[in-house]
């Protein structure tokens, strides 16, 4: 297995963090095929390095994964083994103000890419040994918890917006194609994921630069809704252990055991930017510094109160848990967004799409 692999969505935030980790980290021998739409939030240039480094190891391809004719293309030309779904539309405020790319992404991409497998691997002499397809989900189909308890892999679904409720649709799909067609599938649904290459439409890396920025840091409701935060690589060492040594057919949980109210995430990048950028330089900011900058505003519809996840399951089995504290994790966040400066302008001014139409036609 992992001989060439598939990763759908690999320019993206965790899908790009995860083909660096396998390259650089595991010591895979293989290919990477790397298939993207570049929707808004896909940059090829996450991984500048890495299709430098390992030349024709690595594979670019531009194409989306509703696609079947490209995708039947694909699976005959490289012949994966191995599948890891990231592509999605991941941000759940977009998912409130149009849904339609959410549904076509998130249920008839994965719908394309589930059956794809399940024509080509099925149809071998040898069947789908010693194949895996992971799809990589979220814990927000679980809904939202009250003051107590956590979401284990057994938690019945409960998903409350157009994101959650499409990757609830994708995970039952991919579930099925085990149980039907004994397709072999792993799923994970993870927590909230920080760290480099975070598109600044998130929480964390939105705050990050519009406090360099001298912007208001906006925080929704009140403020106390909470999220159960894991640094990028843990989830990327979390999946990649799930491919090679999870039971086919389950389902793992993935969580950072880091349950922070938003205020304090929000004032503790504050804290940390006091450290690795004073604001002292700005006098815009006044005494109250960069904890001055924040602002309460309208809460999003629908917002679910608190998420907390149970990883006992794949820590028993596994051996996985998280390693990185979420002081440490921010702090290499923060550190990594003051470093990138370049990466940081293109994306904010979109002068990255301008890039990506000039090199990537198709
Ligand atoms: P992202 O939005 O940063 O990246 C998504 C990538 O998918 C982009 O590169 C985009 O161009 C690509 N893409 C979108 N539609 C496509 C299509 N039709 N065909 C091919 N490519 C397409 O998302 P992310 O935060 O990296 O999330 C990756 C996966 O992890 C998603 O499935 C998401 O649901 C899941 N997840 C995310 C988090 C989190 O905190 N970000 C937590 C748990 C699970
Ligand atoms: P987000 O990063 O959008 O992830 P998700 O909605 O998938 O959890 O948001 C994380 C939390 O931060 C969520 O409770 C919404 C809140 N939030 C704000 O308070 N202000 C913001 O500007 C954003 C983007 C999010």
């Amino acid at each position: 297995m992992n001989k060439t692999m598939l990763v759908t969505g690999g320019a993206g935030f965790i899908g790009s963090n995860f083909i660096r980790y396998v390259f650089e980290r595991t010591g895979f021998k293989g290919k990477i095929v790397n298939l993207d739409k570049l929707t808004y939030a896909g940059n090829p240039e996450n991984l500048a390095d890495i299709r430098k480094k390992y030349g024709e190891r690595y594979v670019f391809v531009k194409g989306d994964i509703c696609d079947f004719k490209l995708l039947g293309q694909l699976f005959k030309k490289h012949n994966f083994d191995t599948v890891a779904h990231f592509a999605a539309e991941s941000h759940v405020d977009r998912s409130i103000f149009g849904p339609k790319d959410f549904i076509e992404t998130n249920i008839h991409g994965t719908f394309a890419l589930l059956e794809t497998a399940r024509q080509t691997w099925l149809a071998t002499p040898g069947g789908a040994k010693g194949k895996r397809f992971h799809h990589v989900s979220t814990d927000e189909v679980y809904g939202s918890l009250g003051k107590t308890g956590k979401f284990k892999e057994t938690t019945p679904y409960d998903p409350r917006s157009p994101y959650s409720s499409s990757k609830a649709a994708s995970d039952h799909l991919a579930r099925a194609y085990f149980h039907t067609y004994g397709l072999p599938v792993t799923i994970s649904n993870c927590s909230n994921n920080y760290g480099p290459y975070h598109f600044p439409e998130k929480l964390i890396p939105l705050i990050i630069l519009n406090a360099l920025e001298g912007k208001p840091l906006p925080v929704y409701g009140d403020g106390l809704q909470v999220r159960d935060w894991l640094y990028v690589e843990d989830h990327c060492a979390a999946i990649w252990r799930i491919i090679n040594k999870g039971r086919v057919g389950e389902t793992y949980n993935v969580g950072g055991n880091c349950e922070m109210a938003n205020i304090d995430v929000v004032k503790g990048i504050c804290a940390a930017l006091e450290k690795f950028s004073p604001s002292a330089g700005n006098a815009a900011l006044g005494s109250k510094k960069y904890l001055g900058l924040i602002k309460y505003v309208k809460d999003r519809p629908g917002h679910d109160r608190r998420y907390a996840i149970d990883f006992s399951k794949i820590k028993r089995e596994l051996g996985w848990r998280p390693s990185v504290t979420f002081k440490e994790g921010l702090t290499r966040t923060v550190v990594w967004y003051l470093a990138n400066g370049v990466w940081v302008r293109s994306v904010r001014t979109g002068e990255y799409r301008k890039w990506i139409d000039k090199n990537y036609k198709r």
